[in-house]
């Protein structure tokens, strides 16, 4: 699966990213200091020099600290692939680290982009085979829309007074949006009446949504506009998304999500730079692919396997040649009988068996078996590397 994702976000110009496993926790109280995930998630320590440090609970901040400190020049699209802590209580699909892969572009704030990015993140679930999957789009609006749009929804809410949840209620205090989030059924009937921000977006940011959905309808991609999406972090402006599978329960069924943060790197030190990414995490991917009968067979791990009953001289120089060649070989160790290498083999699903024995020793020779169809034929040692490059071909 990370294969996979590396061979399509590589394809799109996007670089690996590798960044720490921690970092100062205030990098992280970036991504909202009202949200659960920094007040209630976070794994942070003090290390032996007294600095407060956290696991990363996600992988956004991380790769727009290291644009701040390093400035690369724009756009900088970067993919990961990484273990991310959250202190949750852990259920299916709910875990205390989990892996996310991801992708990040700074510095463009074009609506090409968020379609590029959502692009990708729908090509590579259907690539799995996955099709209950379906996007979920909203616009948080931008610096101009937003604080209209928040003022209105705490009215709202503090209208319905004691109606609202105690618990949405202490929500409200911190950070209203969250409370669209609620899922208490004494909330829903004030949530559904709620306004929305789709109805207050700024011209520009109206249409930079339009442009949005304009590109992902041009190249077929399906989406339900969602005006009461809100995520889990709180530095979202503009567009944002989520993928839900339908195979799995609702309550686990995000399986990546990501938006704009056009405000984050400004926020963290940097130059005013718009970004935008997404993340999805591969133990949910991993659920939904069992969940829909989809997860492929494994492909062939090599083309060629390399067995000697010499001495294993012979296969440590071939495998070696092969490989250098572009050849995918394995090899038996500990120097095993015929017959059981005869079958590790077939296990690692090789094409061609190239079994170099006393004879073929002797003669100079290497005998290449087709482990498809049996045929076998006696090839010179100094021509193998060739016959079986072109083989496989
Ligand atoms: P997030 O929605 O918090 O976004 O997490 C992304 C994905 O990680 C989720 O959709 C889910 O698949 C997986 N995930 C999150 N928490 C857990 C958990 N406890 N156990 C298993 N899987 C989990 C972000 O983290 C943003 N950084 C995404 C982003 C990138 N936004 C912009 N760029």
């Amino acid at each position: 699966m990370v294969a996979r994702f590396a061979e399509q976000v590589t394809l799109a110009g996007y670089g690996l990213h590798i960044a720490p496993i921690f970092e100062h926790y205030e990098v992280f109280v970036r991504v909202g200091e009202a949200t659960d995930i920094v007040r209630k998630e976070m794994y942070d320590f003090e290390d032996k020099g007294g600095r407060r440090i956290a696991l990363r609970p996600e992988g956004t901040a991380p790769v727009v600290r290291a644009f701040v400190e390093h400035r690369p020049i724009t756009p900088w699209k970067v993919w990961y692939f990484a273990p991310s802590f959250r202190y949750e209580a852990p259920q299916a699909g709910r875990y205390r680290q989990h892996h996310q892969l991801g992708i990040e572009v700074l510095g463009s704030d074009d609506a090409d982009v968020d379609v590029e990015v959502i692009a990708l993140q729908s090509k590579f679930y259907a690539s799995l085979g996955l099709r209950q999957v379906r996007l979920k789009l909203n616009s948080l609006g931008d610096a101009e829309s937003r604080p209209r749009y928040l003022g209105l929804l705490r009215a709202h809410l503090e209208a319905a007074g004691p109606d609202l949840s105690p618990q949405s209620r202490e929500t409200l205090a911190v950070n209203p949006l969250r409370v669209l989030d609620s899922k208490r059924s004494q909330d829903a009937e004030i949530i559904a009446s709620a306004p929305v921000m789709t109805d207050v977006l700024s011209d520009a940011a109206a249409a930079h949504f339009e442009r949005v959905q304009a590109g992902l309808s041009s190249l077929g991609i399906g989406f339900d506009l969602e005006p009461r999406l809100v995520r889990g972090l709180d530095y979202y402006t503009r567009t944002t998304f989520e993928f839900a599978a339908d195979a799995l329960e609702s309550a686990q069924n995000a399986i990546g999500g990501g938006g704009r943060y056009d405000s984050l790197t400004a926020q963290m030190g940097g130059p005013p730079t718009a970004g935008i990414g997404f993340g999805t995490g591969i133990e949910r991917i991993l659920l939904t692919c069992d969940a829909e009968g989809v997860l492929p067979a494994p492909t062939a791990a090599v083309d060629a396997f390399v067995i000697d009953v010499v001495d294993g001289t012979h296969a440590l120089a071939l495998t070696n040649e092969l490989r250098t060649a572009g050849v995918r070989t394995d090899r038996a160790f500990d120097g095993r009988s015929m017959k059981s290498q005869m079958k590790q083999a077939d296990r690692a699903g090789a094409r061609l068996a190239l079994i170099v024995g006393e004879q073929e020793a002797a003669d100079g020779t290497v005998t290449v078996r087709d482990l498809g169809t049996s045929e076998q034929e006696s090839v010179t040692r100094a021509d193998v590397v060739e016959h079986v490059r072109k083989t496989i071909q």
